[in-house]
Formats: C-alpha cells, sequence, structure tokens
C-alpha cells in the first residue's frame, strides 16, 4: 500500500514575524486560503486515505496541526520531543507503517512547499510508485530543473534514461545526489545541465530505507526499533522521549541519499515552490503595477516595490516607501529593507537570546 509520510517539524524563522516557534511557515497561510500542511494533505486527494497518512511533526505543533486537519485520525500524528531533523523522523515513520503493512510504499513529503498543479503531482506519485513496485529496492526521486545556483537544494546529477509508459514524466537513473553544494559548485552543477534540485519528497519501500539506515545510521535505527517496539504500549511516550532525544540529527539527503545507490530521477512533471523567504511572495502572489506584493488590507501611496502582508482587519497604510518589507501580526511588527530579508534570522535568534 501506498503511505504518505508528511514532515512537519521544521522551524521556517526566515517567515518572521508571522511563523514563530508554535506557528511555523506549515501552519500558516501564506499562499492561498488554507495553510501549508493543509493544502499538502489536500494535495493527495483520493491517492492515499487519510488512514494511511501520517505528520510526523514535533509535540507542540500537535494540537495546531490537529485543529487543521480534523479528518486524521490521532494515530495519525506522531510527535516528536525534540528536533531531529529528517532522517529520524523517516525512520520512525518506516518502522511504525511497516508494522501493519510490512511491504509499505511510502512517499515521504514535506508539509511547506507550494505545489499547484495537483493533478500532474498525483500523476508523478502513481508514477513512482510504480517505479517501486517494478523495482522494490529503488529510491524514486523529483528532480526540478534549476534556474539559479542555489545553496540551499539538494542536487541530482541524472544518467541514463529509465523506459517509461505512455504519458508518464521523462525519468532517469540517478548518477549522484549532493546535498546543498558551496556555491561554486552549484554553480558548475547548473552550468553542467543534467543536475535537478532536489524537491525533497521520496518514494520508497519501508523496508529499503530501514535497510539504509541500518548501514548508514545503526545507532539511529536501534534507537528508533526500541520506540518502535514500545508504540501502543504504556512505555511508548517515556521511551519516545529517552530514545528520541539520544539521537544525533542529521537529515535523510546527508544520512542516505548522498550514498544511496539504485536511486531513479523523475522530471517533475508538477510547478513547485520552496517558498524560501518573504520575497518568494512577489513570485506567488503576483506583483501590482508599482511592483507591490500585498496581502491583507493596504493603502499605499508612492509606495515601491513594496511587500505588505496585515492580518484579518488590520490596515496598513504606507506612504513614500521603496523596497520595503512590512509584516504585521497581533504579537510584532517587521518593518525592514527588503534586502535584509536574510538577516531575519538573526533577529529571532536575537529575540530568543532576549527571551
Ligand atoms: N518531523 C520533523 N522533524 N520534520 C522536520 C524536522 C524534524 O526534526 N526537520 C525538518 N523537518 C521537515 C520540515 O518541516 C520540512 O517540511 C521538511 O522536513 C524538510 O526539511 P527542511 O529543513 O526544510 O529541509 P531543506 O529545505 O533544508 O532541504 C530539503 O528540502 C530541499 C527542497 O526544499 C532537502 O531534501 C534538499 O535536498 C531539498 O532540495
Ligand atoms: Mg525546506
Amino acid at each position: 500500500m501506498l503511505h504518505a509520510i508528511i514532515m512537519a517539524g521544521g522551524t521556517g524563522t526566515r517567515f518572521w514575524p508571522a511563523s514563530t516557534a508554535t506557528r511555523p511557515k506549515q501552519l500558516l497561510n501564506l499562499v492561498g486560503n488554507e495553510s501549508m500542511i493543509r493544502q499538502t494533505v489536500d494535495r493527495l486527494g483520493t491517492l492515499i486515505p487519510a488512514e494511511q497518512t501520517l505528520i510526523v511533526t514535533n509535540r507542540r505543533l500537535l494540537l495546531s496541526i490537529q485543529e487543521q486537519l480534523p479528518e486524521l485520525p490521532a494515530a495519525s500524528l506522531v510527535g516528536e520531543p525534540c528536533k531531529r531533523d529528517t532522517a529520524p523522523c523517516i525512520g520512525l515513520a518506516a518502522l511504525l507503517v511497516s508494522k501493519n503493512d510490512p511491504d509499505a510504499t511510502m512517499a515521504v513529503m514535506p508539509a511547506d512547499h507550494v505545489i499547484r498543479s495537483t493533478d500532474r503531482f498525483q500523476s508523478a506519485l502513481k508514477q513512482a510508485a510504480r517505479l517501486v513496485e517494478d523495482a522494490p529496492d529503488r529510491i524514486v526521486t523529483f528532480g526540478i530543473r534549476p534556474t539559479y545556483p542555489a545553496e540551499i537544494f539538494g542536487y541530482i546529477q541524472r544518467g541514463s534514461r529509465i523506459e517509461t509508459h505512455d504519458g508518464e514524466a521523462p525519468t532517469f537513473v540517478v548518477k549522484q545526489f549532493r546535498e546543498k553544494p558551496d556555491a561554486a559548485t552549484a554553480t558548475q552543477y547548473v552550468a553542467e545541465g543534467d543536475y535537478y534540485w532536489n524537491s525533497g519528497i521520496f518514494i520508497w519501500k519501508a523496508k529499503t530505507i530501514l535497510d539504509a539506515l541500518a548501514k548508514r545510521q545503526p545507532e539511529m535505527l536501534e534507537h528508533l526499533e526500541k520506540i518502535g517496539a514500545a508504540w501502543g504500549t504504556d512505555q511508548q511516550g517515556a521511551v519516545l522521549e529517552k530514545e528520541f532525544t539520544a539521537i544525533k540529527g542529521i537529515s535523510i539527503d546527508y544520512a542516505v541519499m548522498e550514498h544511496a545507490k539504485n536511486v531513479a530521477v523523475i522530471e517533475a512533471p508538477y510547478d513547485w515552490d520552496d517558498l524560501g523567504g518573504w520575497k518568494s511572495l512577489e513570485r506567488l502572489v503576483g506583483e501590482d503595477r508599482d511592483g507591490n506584493t500585498i496581502v491583507g488590507k493596504h493603502l499605499g501611496l508612492n509606495t515601491k516595490g513594496t511587500i505588505v502582508r496585515g492580518e484579518g482587519d488590520h490596515l496598513i497604510v504606507t506612504l513614500g516607501l521603496k523596497n520595503c518589507l512590512i509584516v504585521h501580526t497581533e504579537n510584532a511588527t517587521l518593518v525592514a529593507n527588503k534586502d535584509d530579508e536574510e538577516s531575519i534570522r538573526e533577529v529571532v535568534k536575537e529575540l530568543e537570546k532576549r527571551g
């Protein structure tokens, strides 16, 4: 059976002040009328039913996520006691789904991406699941054609073509997977032309990823297996706390993907955006004729190239502004030069220091 594993334990500090520790990016309505996580679940349509969907997140987000996804049974939500990056999240999910379904296929995906072409996304998932059924040891990824030498993505180098069925997207053997290369390497990859960005979605048998973790991360797997064994017993909470906390955090990209054999890449037939920060709203929400990107109630006079995001009925008025970023929430207001967007993370760190 095909199971969806939605990774939703990230922090997303670049969207401060809208994004906070208890309301990170995946819980926000940044593009469209629903939160990112709601959109992620809706995108699956009827392809994967609620009983085969697992959300793995930080436990402090469990209640808010349950509120946003009321149709999911409580057993579909897993709350980690601390952040340990994506490898433990995926390993735990693999153990939990294979308890009832030893032959489970997992579609692992982030909760915070924008993908609007739902039909094409679903056909791509079907194609990936088929490729895994045809070769059960295979790992399937989705590649996005790079538009600039980003250092924040993984890169996938494609090799020879894999035969596909009518109507399916072009698929290739993966020669190399490289997570977040430095600027010079990324520039070289983009110039070479046979690299994709990794879209962060993986399809594999639970068994494949557990075997890979046994090889690459045996200590992590030992901790996770103890959690798996206690799952559903009265020891669940205590064992989860002890064993998960003891794990050394690492992402699946470094832990497994950079070393994996038998990887295929489907050239993603759907639109994709990682929504890296406030400036991505310019692309996704669009700009008016003065180059402003506005979300919420706003009146602007002599305002150009500015991003404004308000909440509810709160009116934001701008006068004589150029190239600014203004975000108002009920708790904080950010007024910044748009080009200083990267420094928002410093702001969050400083605020954390001050408590
Ligand atoms: N449950 C859980 N626990 N989820 C987590 C954790 C954790 O400790 N850490 C991150 N996540 C979730 C995030 O919420 C996000 O949905 C997803 O896992 C990916 O984590 P990111 O931290 O956003 O990864 P990234 O963007 O730096 O890199 C990954 O995604 C890129 C595409 O956006 C990699 O897979 C790259 O190779 C890829 O290009
Ligand atoms: Mg990300």
